[in-house]
C-alpha cells in the first residue's frame, strides 16, 4: 500500500526532521514501496486524509510530531502510523515527567530542579546540584537551548536562554563522563554506541555539523555493563510507554555507573545519526532499518 512519509513540521528540529526523512523516504522508494513526502508545515492534514495513504511513517521531531499531537490525530483518523502511541510520545517529549517516572521505577537519572523563571542571584541552587548543571528546556531536541552552567552568571544565561524554548526548564546535575545511547527496534535492543566529542557535551554541532564527533559501536564497555544499560534502555523505554522504535540516551559517570539522560520516540534518521550506526553494527542496512520500522506499524 502508500506510506505517507512525514517529515519538516513545524518544531525548532525541522531542519533535522527534512535531513531524516529525505532519508527515509529515499531508502522506502528505493525499496519499492509506494511512498510520498507530506510536511505538516506546508499542507494541511485533509490533503494527508485526500492522498489515502495505507500506512504513515513519522519523522517528525519534536513538538506537534514527536509529542503525541500527531498521533492522535492520526489515531482518529484511523491511519496506522510508525512508533510510539499517544501517551508514549506525550510523556517521552516532556524530561521532567521521564525523570519523575524514571525515579518511581528505580532506574538511575540525574538529580534535578524544575524552574519556570532565572532563579535569584544565590549560589544555594548550584550548591544543591554539585556546583555544575546542564540546564534544559523541559521538550526540545537535538540539545535547542541547552547549555552547562557552573556559575551564578552562567545559571541564570543558561536558564534565561532555555525558557525562549519552554515554560519548564530542568535543570540537572551535571555528570561528567561518557555518553552513550541504546537504540531499540520492535522487542529488540540493538548495540550501544558511544560518542566522543571536544565539544563540553554531545551539542547540535557535535550532532549534525562538526567532524570532530567520534562514534564507537559496539562502545569499548565491558560486558556486564554492556548488559546492564541496555537492560536499562529497555526499562526506561517502557516506562514511559514507548513503542516501536527509538532511542534512550544515558550518561556514564566516571565511576562507571549509568544515568539515564531521556528517551527519543522519533530519533533521528539523518546521514549522521545513531539508529541508523547501531542498526548497522546489528547487521542492517539503513533500507532494512527502516522497512523494520515500517513493520511496527499498528492500530
Ligand atoms: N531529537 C533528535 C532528532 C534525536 O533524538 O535524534
Ligand atoms: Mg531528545
Amino acid at each position: 500500500g502508500r506510506v505517507a512519509v512525514l517529515f519538516g513540521g513545524t518544531s525548532a528540529e525541522r531542519d533535522v526532521s527534512l535531513r531524516s526523512g529525505k532519508a527515509v523516504l529515499t531508502a522506502l522508494q528505493q525499496s519499492g514501496v509506494d511512498a510520498f513526502a507530506f510536511d505538516p508545515k506546508l499542507q494541511p492534514l485533509a490533503e494527508l486524509v485526500a492522498s489515502k495513504p495505507d500506512r504513515v511513517f513519522i519523522v517528525l521531531h519534536g513538538r506537534g510530531g514527536e509529542d503525541g499531537s500527531m498521533q492522535g490525530a492520526l489515531q482518529l483518523l484511523g491511519l496506522p502510523y510508525t512508533g510510539s502511541k499517544v501517551l508514549g510520545s506525550a510523556l517521552a517529549m516532556d524530561k521532567v515527567r521521564c525523570k519523575w517516572l524514571f525515579r518511581a521505577r528505580g532506574i538511575a537519572t540525574a538529580d534535578f530542579r524544575v524552574l519556570r523563571s532565572v532563579p535569584e542571584a544565590t549560589t544555594a541552587l548550584l550548591a544543591e546540584l554539585g556546583g555544575k548543571v546542564m540546564v534544559k528546556p523541559a521538550s526540545e531536541g537535538s540539545s535547542i537551548g541547552m547549555s552547562m552552567a557552573d556559575t551564578v552568571a552562567a545559571l541564570q544565561a543558561a536558564v534565561a536562554e532555555a525558557l525562549r524554548f519552554d515554560q519548564d526548564v530542568l535543570v540537572e546535575r551535571w555528570i561528567q563522563g561518557r555518553e552513550l545511547t541504546v537504540a531499540v527496534l520492535g522487542e529488540q535492543v540493538l548495540p550501544i554506541i558511544e560518542m566522543r566529542t571536544p565539544h563540553s557535551f554531545y551539542d547540535y554541532q557535535a550532532k549534525y555539523q562538526a567532524d570532530t564527533t567520534e562514534y564507537l559501536c559496539p562502545a569499548p564497555i565491558d560486558v556486564a555493563l554492556t548488559e546492564r544499560v541496555q537492560q536499562l534502555a529497555w526499562q526506561a523505554f517502557t516506562a514511559v510507554g514507548a513503542s516501536g522504535w527509538g532511542r534512550v540516551d544515558f550518561m556514564l559517570d566516571q565511576q562507571g555507573e549509568p544515568y539515564v539522560l531521556e528517551v527519543n520516540t522519533v530519533p533521528g534518521m539523518t546521514e549522521k545519526s545513531l539508529v541508523p550506526m547501531a542498526a548497522k553494527a546489528a547487521g542492517l542496512s539503513f533500507s532494512e532499518l527502516v522497512l523494520q520500522v515500517l513493520a511496527q506499524t499498528g492500530q
